[in-house]
């Protein structure tokens, strides 16, 4: 896939994009993740109702100095990199897709390239984001501690996370069917203990809870997948109902409450210096 509109993608094609693989469980590799989002690039900000909401977008984005260098890694469409632009800063997209770094807004750096292998020099940026981004890499140990590395001040996170680690099955037929290029599960408070374990300190640690529908999130599938999604909530025990508030809205739709953990760390000065480059 290229892109015809301007600026040009600064690409760094990984010849061993292909053969990264996710544990073997699944056959999820880069190179099927890359595709996957390629494909769900041009109708991506109509899946999910959080994607555009704009609280969550100044959550992340703010407190945020004009002109301040921001990385949004596993961008998509940029969302974040767009309002960090506006907010006068400087602001790059890395992303593994090129189908999404194409509808990243004109004025945002767009980087194609992997979490796992970020392709910029240590300590280059002041605060990198990333939202819903860590669901999908290969190596999440590897990706944080490389979004670490490229930043001076501040990293943040933010991931639909499970109401609690028993929840995990559902969460897995729900990928299995409707995200199959999933390769992470987060219980409540996990991103926080991830952060703090590679030495950062915690400025700020929320979750809150966003009713969103099923229906934008299944539209592109075919019929009789939708179907089997629409039948893995009709037959969730009592426990999944209670916890994600799940309600039939009609026969091609529910709606449910997720949680959502966000985090905002510094980074010690000296800390990632330590941190070898990749
Ligand atoms: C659910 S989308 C989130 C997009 C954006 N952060 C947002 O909040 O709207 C996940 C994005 O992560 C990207 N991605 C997945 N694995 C990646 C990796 N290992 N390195 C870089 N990008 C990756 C996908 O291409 C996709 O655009």
């Amino acid at each position: 896939m290229s892109c015809s509109a301007e600026p040009a993608v600064i690409s760094f094609p990984d010849t061993k994009l292909s053969g990264v693989s996710h544990g073997g469980t699944n056959g999820i590799t880069l190179a099927s993740t890359r595709d996957y989002f390629d494909r769900r690039a041009s109708d991506y900000v109509l899946e999910a109702s959080w994607i555009k909401d704009q609280g969550l977008i100044d959550l992340l984005v703010e407190p945020l100095d004009r002109g301040s260098r921001f990385l949004d890694v596993c961008a998509g469409p940029g969302i974040l990199a767009s309002a960090a632009l506006d907010r006068g800063c400087d602001a790059i997209a890395l992303d593994v897709s090129m189908g999404m770094l194409c509808q990243v807004p004109r004025g945002v750096t767009r980087v194609c390239g992997k979490a796992e292998r970020i392709p910029l020099r240590g300590k280059s940026v002041d605060v990198s984001v990333c939202r819903q981004g860590l669901h999908y890499v290969a190596d999440l140990d590897l990706s944080l501690r490389e979004i670490v590395r490229v930043s001076c001040l501040e990293i943040r996170v933010a991931n639909v996370v499970m109401w609690s680690r028993r929840d995990i099955e559902f969460w897995r037929d729900y990928a299995r069917l409707v995200t199959p290029a999933r390769t992470q599960y987060f219980g409540p408070g996990e991103l926080q203990g991830r952060l703090e374990g590679l030495g950062l300190e915690i400025i700020e640690a929320r979750h809150f809870s966003h009713r969103t529908r099923l229906a934008p999130s299944i539209r592109g599938l075919d019929p009789a997948r939708q179907k089997r999604v629409l039948r893995l909530f009709s037959s969730q025990p009592a426990r999944i109902v209670r916890s994600y508030e799940i309600d039939q809205v009609d026969e091609t739709d529910y709606a449910y409450s997720v949680r959502w953990d966000m985090v905002r760390a510094r980074i010690p000065e000296g800390l990632s210096g330590e941190l070898p480059a990749i």
